[in-house]
């Protein structure tokens, strides 16, 4: 009986050791992937958040000339690339992330990126809503 006890208790005590570290691991996957050296911080600060600023921009204005076109293009097709890199090396902790990142940011920005190429602005900017969608859908959940 007695030993019984003592290894229920020691389950548990394992159980919730095994509990604690899976959420340091959650927590580290989103901040930064598990082999590489790029911290998800600098993913937004260095190429989500200028791209979306700059497209969302752009969008707003109307691409001038084919020059603004193109650059469009790259802003949309970074986006594109960042929301494989979000989903890679073990960042993605959950499935509010995995939405945000393949509907959301990998669809809208792979839709603005066919508009920008078909030159349709107002296909662009109803894309737009989906790319800025995907911000607002994960850092609900997982910025702090
Ligand atoms: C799939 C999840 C996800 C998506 C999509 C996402 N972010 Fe983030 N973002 C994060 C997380 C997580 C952090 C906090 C990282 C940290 O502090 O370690 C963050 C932080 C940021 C920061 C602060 C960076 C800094 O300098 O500390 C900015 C700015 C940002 N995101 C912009 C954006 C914009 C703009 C979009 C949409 C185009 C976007 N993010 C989409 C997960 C996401």
């Amino acid at each position: 009986m007695k030993f019984t006890k003592i290894t229920a208790l020691a389950v548990s005590v394992a159980g919730l050791f095994w509990i604690s570290t899976s959420l340091n691991d959650a927590q580290a996957q989103k901040t930064k992937g598990k082999t590489r050296p790029a911290a998800t911080k600098y993913l937004m600060r260095g190429v989500v958040r200028p791209s979306c600023a700059s497209l969302g921009k752009l969008l707003k204005e109307g691409p001038a000339d084919d020059k603004a076109w193109d650059t469009a293009a790259c802003h949309a097709a970074c986006l594109s690339e960042m929301s494989f890199a979000l989903m890679d090396d073990g960042r993605c902790p959950d499935g509010v992330w995995a939405k945000a990142a393949t509907k959301n940011l990998r669809e809208g920005s792979a839709a603005v990126l066919a508009a920008v190429e078909a030159k349709d602005l107002d296909a662009a900017n109803a894309a737009f809503k989906t790319v800025t969608a995907s911000c607002a859908a994960c850092h609900k959940e997982h910025k702090k």
